[in-house]
């Protein structure tokens, strides 16, 4: 290619490691190169590693975001139909909200294109809380993804080959390389897989907690902040909303016992914080797709799109168009289910004043639920019901939480890491409020 001889991995890895600013053609030319396996594995781990120390500027990260995002096919969905607007949530414990929010979304006039990832460590994956349902497939090809979703209004798949194949390569090299903590390289590897959905608007839920990515809201709003201005950059409105995740969202953890809880929010119940955040980030995908002016609006569209059976009836079309049984969509009792259930008891009566996220999706993880490694194996029916939570009153004896086990061992075996993750006391102590801030350009 004209003009880009001049480049070699160790004069890009040289330079960032000196901190220097890189040019917008040497990035462009270090992604195709790194796929292609010109640039090494160490090669790259390197240049990840100076990033890391070093970081980058917005136009370094928007190159290095667009040249990841070409590296693969890119959706094409056209001009007819709804606004394409889609959610994207940097993961949290108990996060169920893409599995009610899209097929919401698409009852409410959007076309929703959701390309979602897999869990790994404590955070869960949507794709495995959607593969909990019999028959559900969500490895199809782009083409009938688009398809899909200008029939249906949206489609839940996973990444396929095909789409931002730099970032898949880049990403399980950071994940071995100490390399994954960079505002930067996460901006790029988020962003080049939606900027690929072929997007009108995008809406970030940064999770900020003990049961986050990012723990600290000072990080949080660093992310936000990049992704806004990167993704906006790109042409595609982003905007984003910081919701806080030291507590499970729900009162569910783990993969069919999730999936069931967000068909409850389609049905018109479900917990008052999955509720909440379904709706904050609904209001959100609304206005930024131009459907409604006002946050008022939204609202109104959004419940009378679940009191007339809209959402849910999307949800069934989209399972059964998948491969899935869409009874599941009403009759969540027919996902599959744990053979052992054991409960976790209060030890003393008083209120629930706190409930470790992060301890409990280590026990939804030892039970089975999640994943150490990416080639793990999981187990659709294990985890945990949290039938307290704070702000609850709770009696000595009474059943603060359920485990949902493959075997009994298992069950007894994680109930007093359960018990540990709540703290109860004598005073009742108000819950802090779900959303934090909204960040916008
Ligand atoms: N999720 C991603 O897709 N990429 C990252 O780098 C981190 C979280």
């Amino acid at each position: 290619m004209k003009g880009t001889q001049r480049f070699t991995a160790l004069s890009l890895i040289a330079q960032k490691r000196d901190g220097g600013e890189l040019a917008v053609e040497a990035i462009r030319w270090l992604v195709p190169a790194y796929v292609s396996g010109e640039v090494t594995d160490y090669q790259m781990a390197a240049f990840a590693m100076a990033v890391v120390l070093r970081g980058m500027t917005p136009r370094e990260t928007a190159a290095l975001t667009l040249a990841m995002r070409d590296s693969g096919k890119l959706a094409r969905l056209g001009k007819r139909g709804g606004p394409k607007v889609d959610k994207h949530s940097t993961g949290g414990v108990g996060d169920k909200v893409s599995i009610c929010l899209a097929p919401l979304m698409a009852a409410c006039g959007l076309r929703v294109p959701m390309i979602s990832g897999r869990g790994l460590g404590h955070t869960g994956g949507t794709l495995d809380k959607l593969e909990a349902i019999p028959g559900f497939r969500v490895n199809l090809p782009l083409a009938r993804f688009s398809r899909l979703v200008n029939t249906h209004g949206f489609s839940l798949i996973g990444q396929t080959a095909d789409l931002a194949p730099a970032d898949r390569k880049l990403y399980a090299l950071r994940d071995v390389t100490g390399t994954v903590e960079s505002i930067p390289l996460i901006t790029a590897s988020i962003l080049s897989k939606k900027l690929a959905e072929d997007l009108d608007a995008l809406v970030l839920d940064v999770k900020v907690g003990r049961g986050a990515f990012m723990k600290t809201l000072d990080d949080a709003r660093a992310l936000a902040r990049s992704i806004v201005r990167v993704g906006t950059l790109a042409g595609v409105p982003t905007s984003a909303v910081l919701t806080r995740m030291d507590v499970p969202l729900g009162r569910t953890v783990g993969n069919a016992l999730e999936t069931a809880e967000a068909f409850e929010v389609l049905a018109g119940g479900g917990p008052d914080d999955l509720v909440e955040c379904t709706l904050v980030l609904g209001a959100e995908m609304l206005r930024a797709g131009g459907v409604v002016k006002s946050d008022a609006a939204a609202q109104g569209l959004m419940r009378d799109a679940i009191a007339s059976g809209r959402a849910a009836a999307k949800m069934e079309a989209l399972v059964k168009a998948q491969g899935g049984d869409a009874r599941v969509v009403r009759e969540p009792d027919r996902l599959p289910r744990a053979p052992q259930r054991a409960s976790v008891q209060a030890a003393r009566s008083g209120f629930v004043q706190d409930l470790d996220a992060l301890a409990v999706a280590q026990v939804a993880l030892r039970l089975g639920a999640g994943r150490t490694r990416a080639d793990q194996a999981i187990d659709p029916r294990v985890g945990v019901v949290l039938v307290k939570k704070p702000g609850e009153r709770v009696e000595r004896g009474e059943t603060l939480a359920e485990i949902h086990a493959a075997d009994s061992r298992s069950g007894r075996r994680e109930a007093a890491a359960l018990l540990a993750a709540f703290r109860v006391g004598a005073h009742k102590q108000n819950a802090r409020a779900l959303v934090i801030e909204r960040i916008a350009r």
